[in-house]
């Protein structure tokens, strides 16, 4: 599986975009506004720079990456008021960075309408000027010149890994584990092995590649789907794709998705624990931890309450199911192809809708604020 060229989020502004399917992650933006704007306040402070290049890794194509963009542009104004500093010459560049196959278009196009929103929500103010521009590419290599970024952010994208493991057909594929597409309760230690290796060598090279782009006192905002438990087997994200894994299986014994099909298909995700973060970064030696916090998002990305209690779980279960089309669409289509995909999300939703009512299940959102100090 390419990463590169086979993963996009779902194109336009229609029914089943991602520009129209993205609560979830612009509830998780709500939840670290108190980190980005504790980071971006330091990074004016510290670096006393007039043009600050704030970089968005993982922009997509809907509106989450201009309220992270407004959050950063409201809160360098405010701060620069604050201390009564002008904002003569200053100026922020952002640059909205994604795979190529992103569709940069749908979000370009919404770039006018939010320079006006923002002119209209600081009326009177006077604001920093700034200048938008896309960056298409892996962060998984080098996508900016050397100490030129004093911020990156990235919301909802490094559970992604560069590619699926590779060695994973030798190692699972028992007849308890064949329909696997995620690590589950029966897989094997060395099928866990390969995800985890994956995780390290990829985290590990996005640090090296940002020390090298990120100038001395930059600082990233790193937020992505963890887990809670350190016991990889078991917990939301196992439970998650394991409920996508069975309605797969269930296409298989339809007839309408060939087995082999199934066992070749593995998620090019892992979701790390706080401790495996932190032993990462750790090892890389060359950031600052500020931060690191775990909450908590219900799957349903329109259930805001907090009590345990699911009021509809077809609702629910549609919605989530919507949510996560909206996202894997592109992979499962160009590996399992297009017919099945309205069938797959269906049941999917329905298993989604049995799962929910009989325990609410939230997903472990980690956010990781961090310094280059050496
Ligand atoms: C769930 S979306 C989150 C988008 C946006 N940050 C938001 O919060 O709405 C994850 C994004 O990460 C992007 N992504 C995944 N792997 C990537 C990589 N190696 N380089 C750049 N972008 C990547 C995907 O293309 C996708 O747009």
């Amino acid at each position: 599986m390419n990463i590169e060229s086979e993963l996009h989020m779902i194109a336009g502004d229609g029914e089943t975009s991602y520009a129209k399917n993205s609560r979830l992650q612009e509830k998780a933006m709500v939840e670290i506004k108190p980190v980005l704007k504790v980071v971006t306040r330091e990074i004016y402070t510290d670096l006393l720079s007039r043009r600050m290049v704030i970089v968005d890794l993982g922009c997509s194509s809907g509106p989450n990456t201009l309220h992270f963009i407004s959050e950063v542009i409201s809160t360098i104004s405010r701060h620069c008021n604050e201390l009564g500093q002008s904002q003569d010459n200053l100026e922020l560049q952002f640059f909205l960075n994604d795979l190529p196959g992103n569709d940069f278009n749908n979000l370009f196009g919404l770039f006018e309408q939010f320079k006006k929103l923002t002119a209209t929500k600081h009326m009177g103010e006077t604001l920093p000027p700034y200048y938008i521009s896309g960056s298409p590419g892996s962060y998984y290599t080098r996508l900016f010149p050397r100490q030129s970024v004093h911020l990156f952010h990235s919301l909802f994208c490094l559970q992604w890994r560069s590619q699926s493991p590779k060695g994973l057909e030798g190692t699972r594929k028992t007849h308890t584990d064949g329909g696997d597409i995620y690590i589950t309760s029966t897989s094997s230690p060395s099928t866990v092995k390969l995800f985890q290796k994956q995780f390290q060598k990829d985290f590990s090279l996005f640090l090296k590649l940002r020390y090298e782009e990120l100038v001395f006192g930059g600082q990233m905002v790193l937020t992505f789907i963890g887990r809670k438990k350190e016991d990889v087997h078991s917990g939301e994200p196992n439970q998650f794709y394991g409920l996508l894994a069975q309605s797969l299986q269930s296409l298989v014994d339809e007839g309408l998705v060939e087995k082999e099909k199934l066992e070749s298909f593995y998620i090019p995700i892992y979701s790390p624990s706080v401790h495996e973060v932190e032993e990462i970064v750790k090892q890389n030696g060359s950031f600052y931890v500020n931060h690191i916090q775990l909450f908590e998002l219900n799957w349903d990305p329109y259930d805001d309450s907090e009590s345990d209690v699911l009021h509809d779980s077809v609702q629910s279960g549609a919605n989530v199911a919507k949510c996560l089309r909206a996202v894997m669409e592109s992979l499962v289509a160009s590996h399992f192809g297009d017919s099945i995909i309205d069938t797959l999300f269906t049941e999917y939703a329905r298993r989604v809708a049995k799962h929910l009512k009989k325990e609410k299940t939230k997903h472990a959102v980690i956010v990781l604020s961090m310094k280059k100090v050496l």
